[in-house]
């Protein structure tokens, strides 16, 4: 047998393999999955029936996202007290249920979007550093996953991305991350609109992944939603309300757009099962309860960070403003749940970090610190020198975590 060109090449996920070979009683700080309680709802009113179902899902569930997504584009989320949009109880009309496609977590709304999108030879531009799965999926599709540089703290930098989609005349398909796994960078309204009229002039699919939208400490990032119709955006259960593993996601945008990724899906996996649509739907209805209790966590774990390990995060801030001092005020790094974290002065060689220094540095901390962190070249090589901690997990183990990197680094 001959395995398809489209995976050969492909192996276990960089984050996954530091897990594997990790010592029994090293702490995780790898995996990117909040590790706080998922809020009780009590039994469902009925037995979720078990039969198929739609393959668009739930009527009700669509709706609900779609008011949800629809409240984000109007600028506030479902759960501001000074917002009159909740999802699930019907008082805004948000987005229509054609602007609204239910996957199986995001991951599989990426796959429907990049096998609807993608052709084979073509360039799909992803930023570097970013989320694993984009290069995985472009190489997937036949193309050539091609690395944008993120600005200042890895906020979106439009121009650099404009000078990349000049540079690629076959681009099919862009992606933006904000707030970003793994820079926790986001991405200004006026950058957003420059990326979308950029797409939108060379007709090609921009596809903003926005999961961790609802995971931010003092400001809400703005969301593709708020500046353009055009282009499609990307939640999920799985970051802010703590479900990943019911994998449900959504895609938003475009009815026609929509269409051929929906194809896509159906025939990978029908529809997600009913379970978890009822589950989703169960916690959206609660967002006013649930959101502001995840923020809480988030707060609560960049502030353990301050208390156990201020060092880690003035050197994370120390990069930032060096690039440019007018960032430095911002909350830097205060959205989402990961630290960006550059690599000991001592460590570093003249300055600089190359990729073999980041890993090897990368699994002494997990082998003689018994922490794993993920090693930033597992996002691209401009995550050379830096590693991602993830402050997602339970706050026991991030503190022990916290405690055992806080000497690696000079206070
Ligand atoms: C940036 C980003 N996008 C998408 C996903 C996939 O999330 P899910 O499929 O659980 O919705 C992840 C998971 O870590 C992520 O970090």
């Amino acid at each position: 047998m001959i395995t398809a060109t489209r995976v050969a090449g492909q192996g276990l996920s960089p984050i996954r393999r530091m897990s594997l070979g990790a010592p029994p009683d090293a702490i995780n700080l790898g995996l990117g999955e909040p590790g706080w309680a998922m809020p009780d709802l009590g039994a469902p009113a009925g037995p979720t029936p078990l039969a198929y179902g739609p393959n668009t899902s739930d009527p009700e569930l669509v709706r609900a996202i779609g008011r949800y997504a629809g409240a984000l584009a109007g600028g506030s989320t479902p759960s501001d007290t000074s917002a009159p949009v909740t999802a699930g109880h019907g008082q805004s009309p948000g987005l229509s249920p054609d602007q609204v496609m239910v996957t199986a977590g995001s991951q599989a709304a990426l796959f429907a979007l990049f096998s609807a999108y993608v052709e084979p030879g073509s360039v799909v531009l992803v930023p570097d550093p970013g989320f694993v799965a984009y290069p995985t999926l472009a190489r997937m599709c036949g193309a050539t996953p091609v690395g944008y540089p993120l600005g200042a703290g890895g906020d979106l930098d439009a121009e650099a991305l404009a000078d990349a989609l000049g540079a690629h005349p076959h681009t099919s398909l862009v992606v933006l991350n904000h707030p970003a796994n793994p820079t926790g960078g986001v991405a200004s309204a006026a950058a957003l609109e420059q990326v979308a009229r950029r797409c939108d002039e060379r007709d090609v699919l921009l596809v903003s992944d926005e999961v961790y939208a609802e995971l931010w400490v003092d400001e809400r990032p703005t969301s593709l939603r708020e500046v353009t119709d055009n282009g499609v955006a990307l939640g999920s259960m799985s970051k802010a309300f703590a479900a990943p593993g019911l994998r449900i996601g959504w895609a938003t945008g475009d009815p026609d757009v929509l269409a051929p990724a929906r194809l896509v899906h159906n025939a990978m996996t029908t529809a997600p099962s009913r379970l978890s649509q009822a589950a989703a739907l169960a916690l959206l209805e609660s967002a006013e309860q649930v959101l502001p209790a995840a923020r809480e966590e988030i707060r609560t774990r960049w502030e353990t960070v301050d208390v156990i390990a201020p060092h880690l995060c003035r050197s994370a801030r120390r990069i930032v403003g060096e690039r440019h001092p007018a960032t430095l005020p911002r909350t830097a790094g205060r959205v989402g749940f990961y630290l960006w974290l550059p690599l000991p002065h001592d460590v570093e060689e003249h300055g600089r970090s190359d990729a073999a220094t980041t890993e090897t540095f990368a699994l002494r901390l997990r082998d003689e610190g018994g922490v794993t962190t993920i090693p930033g070249t597992a996002f691209g090589p401009r995550g050379a020198g830096f590693l991602r901690v993830s402050l997602g997990g339970p706050i026991a183990e991030l503190e022990e975590g916290l405690r055992r990197l806080a000497p690696w680094w000079k206070a």
